[in-house]
């Protein structure tokens, strides 16, 4: 795992959002893996940025959601999809037919989290995953638990996650109380991971991450100690405790 600290988040969003660039780049038919949240906002304006600046075509990029709240639709402005098109799709050449999410919003979720793990693996997996993580260690939405999920499933959001996000809603009530992920398999199976943490709120969970070589599906995100293409990006304050650099 490489370890990359930087000054602060804008040059968080620099780094990783030229990571996704030069990758594109590279790999015209790749599959993204694209997560939501603050973390991402920086890193996507960057890699539209670079898209545009460098003439990068998305005709044959693959885009997918990493997870969805149970129950929004691929319209609904809470939902993630909706988060992703708003940032990346509706500013770039990717076909609408090339971009997938979970249904989170079928009457029958399990299918549809089968139905995702199988459409993703159909596409040859994921390339590149641009990652956040959450105070928990939460990656997507796999929260902490006894076991590491290998596939797309359903998931109970913890109180912290739940009022965590409730900052992206008017009403905190209206804060879906499950969510569908991508299972940490399908995102560990990834070929490249870039995972982007800063702000001062993140130093804690970094800390007991980084400074710990332990694989504990109680922190999810401890999983990719072993991955072979893992770039970790802290800015100053998120780094603040972490003593292996
Ligand atoms: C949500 C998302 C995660 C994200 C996390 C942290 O739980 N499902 O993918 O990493 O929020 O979000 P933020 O970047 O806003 O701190």
């Amino acid at each position: 795992m490489k370890i990359t600290i930087v000054k602060d988040y804008a040059a968080a969003s620099e780094t990783a959002g030229k990571l996704m660039s030069d990758f594109v780049k590279a790999n015209p038919s790749c599959n993204l893996c694209l997560p939501t949240g603050s973390t991402p906002e920086g890193p996507f304006e960057v890699l539209v940025r670079n898209a545009k600046a460098e003439n990068i075509s998305f005709a044959n990029v693959k885009g997918f959601n990493m997870d969805e709240y149970a129950g929004l639709g691929r319209d609904d402005p809470n939902g993630y999809y909706y988060f992703v098109k708003q940032r990346i799709y509706d500013h770039l050449n990717i076909p609408p037919e090339n971009t997938d999410a979970p249904e989170a919003d079928a009457a029958d979720l399990q299918a549809a989290c089968d139905a995702y793990t199988k459409r993703v693996a159909a596409a040859g997996g994921f390339d590149f995953t641009l990652l956040g993580i959450g105070t928990d260690g939460h990656i997507a939405f796999n929260m902490p638990a006894d076991v590491f999920h290998l596939n797309t499933h359903l998931e109970d959001l913890s109180e912290e996650t739940i009022e965590a996000n409730a900052r992206f809603f008017d009403d905190p009530d209206q804060v879906p109380k499950q969510a569908i992920t991508s299972g940490v398999g399908m995102l560990f199976s990834s070929k490249v991971i870039v995972l982007v943490a800063c702000g001062k709120s993140k130093a804690k969970i970094m800390a007991e991450w980084l400074n710990n070589p332990v694989m504990d599906p109680h922190l999810p995100a401890s999983i990719l100690h072993l991955h072979p293409n893992c770039t970790v990006i802290m800015d100053e304050e998120a780094a603040s405790e972490v003593t292996v650099k």
